[in-house]
């Protein structure tokens, strides 16, 4: 049995972060597989004994795949162990890198009929060269706002990757507890 892995993502930072998740289960013997959220079809969820999802935030939300996606599949994901995670540029100030103080994760965790055993909020990429001119120019005006990066020749990682390894190893054990029940 293995691990699914969901990723919703716009720029591949998730998906990043997703991977790195995978093969930091891989490393205490879980298997998992990755699947991008805005494509999946029919899940087996027979196949798998735990669930992961990440998603990003743009513009103030969540890809509507996410919601439309826990809306159909939220008793399957709450019969199994789950985990949650959320990605955004907010969360590189650290007081703002909690399910509780991040508010895109808070707001979501509190209207979602699926209840994550764990979640998690990870700072994001800004990647300015990567980005269209509209939206360069407002992420530029928000960094600007927010006391951050304003160079747009610029790409900058502030995820904490030590930060993702925990939250793997936390994963890990959830898995293997509610196997042993
Ligand atoms: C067009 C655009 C809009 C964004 N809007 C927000 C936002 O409203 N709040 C925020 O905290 N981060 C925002 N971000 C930052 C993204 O969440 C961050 O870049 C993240 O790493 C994207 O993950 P992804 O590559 O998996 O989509 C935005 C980024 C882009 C490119």
């Amino acid at each position: 049995m293995k691990t699914l892995i969901l990723f919703s993502s716009r720029d591949g930072q998730t998906r990043e972060i997703a991977a790195f998740i995978s093969s930091e289960l891989k490393e205490q013997g879980i298997e998992s597989e990755l699947v991008n959220l805005h494509r999946t079809e029919e899940i087996h969820w027979e196949n798998y004994s735990a669930v992961v999802i990440g998603a990003s935030i743009r513009y103030g939300h969540f890809h509507s795949s996410l919601n439309t996606f826990v809306k159909k599949h939220f008793q399957m994901l709450n019969g199994m162990p789950s985990a949650f995670f959320s990605v955004n540029l907010v969360a590189r100030k650290a007081e703002k890198r909690t399910p509780q103080t991040n508010n895109y994760t808070r707001k979501f965790l509190m209207q979602s009929p699926w209840r994550p055993d764990i979640s998690a909020v990870f700072a994001g990429a800004l990647r300015y060269p990567r980005y269209g001119w509209l939206d360069k120019m407002m992420i530029r005006l928000i960094m600007k706002m927010t006391g951050g990066e304003t160079d747009t020749s610029k790409e900058v990682v502030y995820t904490d990757w030590q930060q993702v390894t925990s939250f793997a190893g936390d994963i890990a054990r959830l898995s293997t507890e509610r196997r042993v029940k």
